[in-house]
């Protein structure tokens, strides 16, 4: 069967740094009740200017060196995105104008925090069915955008980045043994809409609108669901905890990737975390941690790699892959 194998992975943070201490300064909370309740330090935020596209095309083009490949000979690009440029066109458009790429189909898709693992979903369906051979998949955010900077139980949790991975195809023997994606979980739930949104858009408000947040609930149905998708991931190929070399989760909160590695017995070494320097980036926070493991050599090729992820909608998803 075909496999979509990592090729190579990139990743970029815009260089502003805003610390716990900064925001300290413009809303009334505390370094101390920052890293207790999440484990978030500090992040990056975009300068002015600076979009979505440019973020993308920075994390896309160090996918491209790594995977030693270059923009005409990418079939697919598929953009998470949850702050794009413009309304339309899609985001993956502009990133693909930027790479100088004119043939392929590049598009969007919209899933929020679980947006990359939508995306790579996407992009593994497509190369399975032989309609691209080769992939990029990004998640690009400028959360900084759409944050209500007066809000303080949401201004200091997000923030701004991107990250991208290269997929190609290859013949696998259909066993858990193959490298690539093993397998994909996707879900979500409409009803919880009013848990975790944004309060405007073209069709409603015909403005951006502010993110809004339940925290606690949101917390509380993330727990539940994440440990759920992952049973079901592990079981849809046969492998157990043990199995898995690293968890990459979305990086939303330090409490909720704990209680995650916990119920599956990893070790915090064994656990991919960014959320401390980068916050949550949304569709940007998996492949950037992913990109910072495998360069600095901790994921290795053969190692099982479990990504799973937690966003408005709600939606929530998972990804097996073995490097
Ligand atoms: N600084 C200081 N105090 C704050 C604060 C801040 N930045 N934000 C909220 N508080 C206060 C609240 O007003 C509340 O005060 P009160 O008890 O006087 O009403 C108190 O802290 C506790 O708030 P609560 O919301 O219960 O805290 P929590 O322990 O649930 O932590 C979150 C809040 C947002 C960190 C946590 O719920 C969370 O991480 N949820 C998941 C969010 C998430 O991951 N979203 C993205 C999914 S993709």
């Amino acid at each position: 069967m075909i496999r979509s194998v990592v090729v190579g992975c990139g990743s970029y943070l815009p260089e502003r740094v805003l610390t716990n201490a900064d925001l300290a300064k413009l809303v009334d909370t505390s370094d101390e009740w920052i890293v207790e309740r999440t484990g978030i330090r500090q992040r990056h935020i975009a300068a002015e200017g600076e979009q979505t596209s440019d973020l993308a095309l920075h994390a896309a083009k160090a996918a491209l060196a790594n995977a030693k490949l270059s923009a005409d000979e990418i079939d697919l690009i598929v953009l998470a995105t949850a702050t794009p440029d413009e309304t339309f066109p899609a985001t993956a458009c502009r990133v693909q104008a930027g790479l100088g790429m004119t043939r392929g189909f590049a598009f969007d898709v919209q899933a929020v925090c679980s947006g990359f693992v939508y995306a790579l979903a996407t992009a593994d369906n497509f190369i399975k069915a032989g309609q691209a051979k080769t992939a990029l998949v990004i998640g690009a955010e400028t959360f900084s955008r759409i944050i209500d900077w007066t809000d303080r139980t949401t201004c200091v949790l997000f923030a701004d980045g991107a990250g991208a991975l290269v997929l190609k195809a290859e013949e696998g023997a259909g066993s858990i043994n193959d490298r690539g994606v093993l397998t994909t979980h996707l879900h979500s739930d409409g009803r919880y809409h009013d848990l975790l949104y944004v309060d405007g858009g073209p069709s409603s408000t015909q403005t951006t609108g502010n993110l809004r947040m339940l925290g606690r609930e949101v917390f509380r149905h993330a727990v539940v669901n994440l440990a759920d998708v992952v049973k079901e991931t592990l079981a849809a190929v046969g492998m157990q905890a043990t199995d898995i070399d690293w968890l990459v989760p979305h990086q939303a909160n330090k409490r909720i990737i704990d209680g995650t590695a916990r119920k599956l017995g990893l070790s915090t070494d064994q656990v991919v975390l960014t959320v401390e320097r980068h916050g949550n980036t949304s569709a940007a926070s998996v492949p950037l941690a992913l990109a910072e493991a495998a360069a600095d050599g901790r994921i290795k090729r053969g190692d099982v790699v479990l990504l799973e992820a937690m966003g408005g909608g709600f939606t929530w998803g998972s990804a097996l892959i073995r490097w």
